[in-house]
């Protein structure tokens, strides 16, 4: 990763350090958490965001309650069971549309489980908890690498490429999904040009990918998010990438919000839009896109605040995070895994039956 991309999370004994991304690119400041609640609320005022980054910074929790617990006199393996289950429900409240959250919850609820089973006593399962948090943080970093190389591969040649939100290192652990394949295409020598939309509200696109893609020296063009079909139009785009925070198994993407609008103008113009996501963020519980529960976020992210009101305070506002794009807009997904194209349930299921690349 470029040096100047700071890193999302790193966990201290007794402490998860996030990089506050509220505060960027202004800023560079970080949050430390020292309980499973402190991490919740992070995720929930996303100093730490992104599907990936989320579940690792989730299961870092599940050890800071976990090592809380531990630290009481003479700790019981089942009183520390009892508060990992507590932290679990704290932290799946904490944003319910990426599954990459309650994924990393149930793996850690599982690694407490199956330790305290084998007899292992409090400090032990703590142990064990620190290593499946690693596993997770070392897996989502080979899947970015994988995804990068699967994507570029997909890609080709196409070098002008438009990204939506951030998908990127600070959505992750490193390198991102979406944009871990812009590195790979800059570093294969294919990359023209990224349009980066902005991402109304909370311009992940403005602040983080066009930061990330400064920082990493690779040419780019912020733009307001109304301008992407214009662009197709003009023919300036060869190819959409977008991540994902949770996938159907039928194939529906939900992705930030303006994911499907993007889908439909990629449709009309005959762009590929591809979606690159970890298995991770696959929910097979979710039979389609409906079933998949979208976040609303406070009224306060449109209208804006204080000087920077944009709209009369009172102003009614929709505000969901999160929208659904069908299967059938999107031209590839890309795991660590393989790429299901077209993707549909059976090659999702096929993608998903395979072992990592
Ligand atoms: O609300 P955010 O910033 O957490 O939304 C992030 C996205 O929608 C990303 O596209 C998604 O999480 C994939 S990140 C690799």
């Amino acid at each position: 990763m470029a040096p100047g991309i700071p890193r999302t999370l790193r966990y201290q004994g007794g402490a998860l350090v996030l990089l506050d991304q509220r505060r960027l690119p202004a800023h560079r400041e970080e949050v430390r958490c020292t309980t499973a609640a402190e991490v919740a609320a992070a995720i929930r005022d996303m100093a730490v965001r992104g599907a990936p980054a989320i579940g690792v910074a989730a299961a870092y929790g599940i050890v800071l309650a976990a090592e809380e617990a531990a630290a009481e006199p003479n700790p019981s393996a089942s009183a520390l069971l009892a508060r990992v289950a507590s932290a679990v429900e704290t932290l799946a409240r904490a944003r319910p549309t990426a599954v990459n959250l309650s994924n990393a919850l149930e793996r850690m609820r599982g690694a407490a489980a199956e330790a305290a089973a084998e007899g292992a006593d409090a400090d032990e399962i703590v142990r064990r908890l620190e290593a499946a948090a690693a596993a997770l943080e070392a897996f989502e970093i080979d899947a970015s690498r994988t995804m990068g190389r699967l994507g570029a591969d997909l890609l080709g040649g196409r070098g002008r490429l438009l990204v939506h939100c951030n998908a990127g290192a600070l959505a992750t652990v490193e390198r991102g999904t979406a944009l871990a394949v812009v590195y790979e295409q800059f570093e294969r020598g294919h990359l023209e040009m990224v349009y980066v939309d902005e991402t109304r509200p909370r311009l992940q696109g403005a602040r983080l990918t066009a930061f990330e893609l400064a920082e990493s020296g690779i040419p780019h063009a912020l733009f307001v998010d109304s301008l992407a079909a214009t662009l197709m139009h003009r023919g300036q785009v060869d190819a959409v990438l977008v991540g994902a925070d949770r996938i159907a198994a039928n194939g529906d993407v939900a992705n930030k919000v303006g994911t499907y609008a993007l889908a439909v103008a990629c449709a009309h113009h005959r762009i590929p839009l591809i979606v690159v996501a970890p298995t991770t963020t696959v929910d097979l519980g979710c039979p389609d896109g409906a079933a998949i529960p979208i976040e609303d976020r406070d009224r306060a992210e449109v209208v804006g605040s204080g000087a920077d009101n944009s709209a009369p305070p009172a102003t009614p506002v929709l505000n969901p995070a999160f929208d659904v794009t069908p299967a059938n807009l999107v031209h590839a997904l890309v795991t660590e895994r393989g790429v299901a194209r077209p993707l549909t349930q059976a090659t999702l299921a096929g993608v998903l039956a395979r072992s990592p690349e």
